[in-house]
Parts: C-alpha cells; sequence; structure tokens
C-alpha cells in the first residue's frame, strides 16, 4: 500500500523544494526565467536590465534581426558525439558564450555578481565583471577559485583608472574588457520615471513595491554589498553615488581617445578586448591598437537609439578585420539558436547579458545556471539539426543560402 503524503504534513523547506523542482519543470526557455524574473525583481531594477534608450528601436532589433536569419536544415548526418566546446582568446570555453558585463548586478539578486560569477566557474564559461558592479573584483576573488574578466569604463580621474587596472591584475583576471561605447550615458526612460538608485530610495512606493517581493527582500537583507563596491572608498571625495546617471555625467570620461588604449593596455598583464564596436571604421581602428579581439556590440541598445542591430553589422565587421583579429560578438542573443547563428556569421565567441539577469533575479545562482544550460541545450540540438557535430566548424554553410539573400 502506498502511504499517502499530505500537504500539511510537510516541512516548509520540502514545500519550498517540491514548488521549486514545479517551477523548474516549466523553466523551458529564457522567456521564462524573464517572466520569473519579472515578478520576483522590484520593478526599478527589473525595469533596469528590461530596457533601452530613447524609443528601444536598436534593442528590439537586437532580437528581431536573428528571426531573419534562417538556419539549413541537413539530414542523414550522425550526430553522434557532438562537442560545444571552444576557445575565447585561447581559453578554452565549455560554450562560446561568455557573461557581459552589467551595471548593479548585485542589486537583481544580493550578491549577484559573486552567484553569478561562481555558476559560470562551475559551467566553464568566462564571467566579466562590469566596473559599475556592486560586489567589487576582492569580493568576486573571494568566491571563485578560476580568473574571471573585467570590464573597465574609462573615467576622468585617471589615478583611480590605473589603481582599478591594478586591483584587476592582482585578483587575477584573465581579460580586462574596455568598453568604447559609454562615453556619455544615453537615456533610459525607465530608470528616469524609477528614480533608479543604488542602493534605492526609501520612498513610499519603493518601500510597497520591495515588500511586495519577499525573496529579493532577504536576499539583500542577507547581504552587506549594496553599494558600488569598485569605486566607493577608491575614489577620493566620492562617497554618495547613488544617482547612477549623476554620477556617470560627472565621472566618465567624455574625451576618451585611440590614444588612451595604448597605456591601459600596458598597464593590464592580460589580453584586452575592445567592447562597443559597431562600425567597419572603428573595427579597422581597434584591430590596429593591438588589442586582442573586439566585441561587435551596441551595448544591448542601450546607448545609440536608431543605430543597427548588432546581428545586422556582424558580416560586414568580419569582413574587414576578421584576419587581423578575435570578433565576439553581443546584443539580443535570448537562446542557443541566436548563438549558433552569431558564430555562422563569424564571432569566435558571444556574450548574454539580460538572459544571465533574468535567470539571477528569477533563482539566485541556480537560475544563472539554468540560463546557461537552456542556451547550451538550444544550441546542441541546433547544431545537431543542421548536421554539424563541433560548435568550432560552424560557418556561413550552415545558414540558409549562406545568409546572402537581401544583403
Ligand atoms: C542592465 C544592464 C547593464 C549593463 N551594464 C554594462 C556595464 O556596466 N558595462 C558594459 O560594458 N556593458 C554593460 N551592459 C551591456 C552588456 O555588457 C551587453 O553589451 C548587452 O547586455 C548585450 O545585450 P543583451 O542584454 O541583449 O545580451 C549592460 C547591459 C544591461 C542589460
Amino acid at each position: 500500500m502506498v502511504a499517502r503524503i499530505s500537504p500539511v504534513m510537510l516541512t516548509q523547506a520540502q514545500r519550498y523544494q517540491i514548488i521549486r523542482k514545479y517551477a523548474m519543470k516549466h523553466i523551458l526557455e529564457i522567456k521564462d526565467l524573464q517572466e520569473l524574473a519579472r515578478r520576483r525583481v522590484p520593478k526599478m531594477f527589473y525595469e533596469y536590465a528590461n530596457s533601452g534608450s530613447w524609443t528601444e528601436t536598436t534593442y528590439r532589433a537586437n532580437e528581431e534581426d536573428f528571426k531573419k536569419i534562417k538556419l539549413r536544415q541537413r539530414v542523414a548526418v550522425d550526430m553522434t558525439n557532438r562537442s560545444l566546446e571552444s576557445t575565447m582568446l585561447g581559453q578554452t570555453v565549455a560554450m562560446p558564450v561568455a557573461v557581459a558585463p552589467t551595471g548593479l548586478t548585485g542589486m537583481q539578486h544580493g550578491d549577484g555578481e559573486m552567484l553569478a560569477a561562481k555558476a559560470c566557474e562551475e559551467f566553464g564559461i568566462p564571467f566579466t565583471l562590469s566596473t559599475m558592479s556592486i560586489c567589487s573584483i576582492e569580493d568576486v576573488a573571494s568566491v571563485t577559485t578560476k580568473p574571471f574578466w573585467f570590464q573597465l569604463y574609462v573615467m576622468k580621474d585617471r589615478e583611480f583608472i590605473g589603481n582599478l587596472i591594478d586591483r584587476a591584475n592582482n585578483a587575477g583576471c584573465s581579460a580586462l574588457v574596455l568598453t568604447l561605447d559609454l562615453q556619455i550615458l544615453a537615456q533610459r526612460h525607465a530608470d528616469h520615471r524609477n528614480d533608479l538608485s543604488a542602493p534605492p530610495k526609501l520612498g513610499l512606493w519603493n518601500l510597497l513595491d520591495m515588500a511586495s517581493r519577499p525573496r529579493w527582500c532577504l536576499s539583500m537583507l542577507k547581504t552587506r554589498r549594496r553599494e558600488f563596491r569598485n569605486i566607493v572608498g577608491h575614489v577620493k571625495g566620492v562617497d554618495d553615488m547613488s544617482s547612477l546617471a549623476q554620477w556617470t555625467a560627472d565621472q566618465f570620461d567624455p574625451k576618451l581617445s585611440w590614444d588612451d588604449i595604448e597605456w591601459i593596455r600596458k598597464r593590464f598583464d592580460g589580453p584586452l578586448i575592445l567592447k562597443g564596436i559597431l562600425d567597419t571604421q572603428d573595427a579597422i581602428m581597434a584591430a590596429k591598437t593591438g588589442a586582442d579581439a573586439i566585441i561587435v556590440s551596441n551595448h544591448g541598445g542601450r546607448q545609440l537609439d536608431g543605430a543597427p542591430s548588432s546581428i545586422e553589422v556582424l558580416p560586414e565587421i568580419v569582413e574587414a578585420v576578421g584576419d587581423k583579429i578575435e570578433i565576439h560578438f553581443d546584443g539580443g542573443i535570448r537562446s542557443g539558436q541566436d548563438v549558433l547563428k552569431a558564430l555562422c556569421l563569424g564571432a569566435k565567441g558571444t556574450y548574454i547579458g539580460r538572459p544571465m539577469l533574468y535567470g539571477l533575479g528569477a533563482m539566485g545562482q541556480k537560475g544563472v545556471t539554468l540560463a546557461l544550460e537552456i542556451i547550451a541545450k538550444e544550441l546542441d540540438m541546433t547544431m545537431a539539426l543542421c548536421g554539424e557535430r563541433e560548435v568550432v566548424n560552424l560557418d556561413r554553410t550552415n545558414l540558409y543560402h549562406g545568409h546572402k539573400t537581401g544583403r
């Protein structure tokens, strides 16, 4: 006879386990994680992630343009022993996907950067920590055993920037990602309407909103990391930088030029990646700097609204400099199929921003792992159905008519 278990006989922990199991079964794509994050993360921070600048045309185009690329189906090909393993900057990666740098990640979930970095380390892909992170370089180094990557914004205070690079060196960061497309901060309406700040201001609406997200509150109560810890306490005269818009307007360097790249490259001990390249002329300039890679990126549609999607410009940039510098890609990836398309069009590696943030906001470290698993599974199945067994062999021939139509 099978003993019947009544829900009242279960402990709270067991009940949570059952709910979690049920929820996991129904999380099948990145959209599911996004929906969960929308419910669990305070509006101010969910909308910070889930928005682009001004009309959000470029933000939407990043995703929509992927849908226009058709795959080439092949049949009766041996699909056994498939491999997603590849390299980015000579480093072996479990799949050619890295986590992109995102600011305020520790506001999507307490200790967010530390959790995401651990998920990436376990999965075997690079994690990139943003200058504008909540957890510091040292915080992330304290919970990881392998090197992570560090993203640099150049500010007017060059002494601080030099020290920041030294801190990345001391923490053993194995690549420096220099972001070039945010000398000034574009306007994202949602952030203005929500009066975005870190930590959040404790007004009535914010308090009510936060109170309706108990998981988030609990994760924040468990940590003391609630401000920009790469910066606060490290820059002279900066004790309040809760207003991101004001702080970037005051501190980011609008005079940044190609000449600055030389000293930054010399100061950092490892490879340099230039992020935010969207134009062939800039790609040619970037290749001449001696940097090791570029990221074709429009900052996830958060800077120049009206610019083309990243995937639209990828082929022409590959054509211009593909034989001179390693090309990475980000913007609009929401599935393993999108990763595959970017690889087919010539990217050696890709990055995900929002899919990681949705996973983190939805379920903390487990959510990031789940996001990576979803993308890996979709990439693997798509690759097989395209008749390929190794991710490193993907190229334009895996796209319908080589994706040449309409160009
Ligand atoms: C919430 C958020 C914060 C971001 N913060 C940074 C940052 O601090 N530094 C940076 O170089 N890029 C930043 N980015 C851009 C990402 O690195 C990446 O280019 C973009 O997210 C890729 O697009 P996707 O989100 O569609 O994957 C941010 C993106 C988002 C969504």
